[in-house]
């Protein structure tokens, strides 16, 4: 069974900048990389720095196509709280890509179940993911995809869970989350040619030694990426105080 490299440092910044140069050396060797990106708290540092890279011409982001993870059912680009609308304000509008090469799946379409399937299509067309950048939920979860998908599943509507609904409430003013969301699956993100999963905070450290230690099962969606022969868990000191052998700044064993 493959296992993940695991880069442990001392806090979220130095996490974010690991993952921005893991970024950055995938657009390095293939400048239309294909990236899945996640939203939520733990990236907004991530995209400040790639923000910062692509400002001073470290990273360009003009041929590089993006594929968002998830979106709420109902949300479209206007709505507060949509995926579409953080991704404008924390990264594309500060970065060179082209709006063109930025897809997240369209929550506003009365065909779900079309729009999950043009999705798929979408990025089997675009040559599949080379890079995923994935988050991670405190119940295992990773794009929307909650304990209990199956592992081949592709992007599909889901019921979002009231742990998540809550954690994701600091992100929608009226507080009225949404019950649904759209999600690539656990094998489309398998596809992926290489994942970093960036972890930071403590309120993900029993998820961090869940996701080492537990068995590999459905019941615990991110247990799926270590049958990937190529992920890359970057956590700082807060969420990996509960691995076996936390060292800040210790870097153990990156491939
Ligand atoms: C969101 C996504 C989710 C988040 C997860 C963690 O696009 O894919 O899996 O990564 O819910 O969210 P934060 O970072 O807010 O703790």
């Amino acid at each position: 069974m493959p296992n993940p490299a695991l880069s442990i440092v001392e806090d979220a910044p130095r996490a974010a900048r690991v993952v921005a140069d893991l970024l950055e050396n995938v657009i390095r060797s293939r400048p239309d990389a294909v990236l899945a990106l996640p939203t939520g708290r733990t990236p907004l540092r991530l995209y400040d720095e790639l923000a910062e890279r692509n400002r001073v011409g470290r990273i360009d982001f003009h041929r590089v196509r993006t594929f968002n993870l998830d979106e709420w059912v109902g949300a479209n680009r206007d709505s507060a709280g949509s995926y579409a609308r953080f991704m404008d304000e924390h990264f594309f509008s500060r970065v060179n890509l082209q709006p063109r090469n930025c897809q997240i799946p369209d929550g506003s379409r009365s065909d779900l179940g079309a729009e999950c399937a043009r999705y798929e299509r979408l990025i089997r067309e675009a040559g599949g993911i080379d890079l995923a950048i994935l988050g991670i939920g405190r119940n295992g979860h990773i794009g929307f995809n909650e304990p209990g998908t199956p592992f081949d599943s592709r992007t599909h509507v889901v019921e979002v869970t009231a742990e998540t609904r809550l954690a994701n409430r600091w992100s929608f003013p009226d507080g009225r989350v949404p019950t649904r969301a759209m999600t690539v699956g656990i094998g489309t993100i398998l596809d992926a040619r290489q994942i970093v999963l960036l972890a930071t905070g403590g309120a993900k450290a029993n998820v961090l030694r869940c996701l080492l230690e537990d068995p590999i099962d459905p019941s615990f969606p991110a247990s799926a990426l270590r049958l990937h022969p190529c992920v890359h868990l970057v956590a700082d000191s807060l969420a990996a105080a509960r691995l076996a052998q936390p060292a800040a700044d210790s870097g153990r064993s990156p491939r």
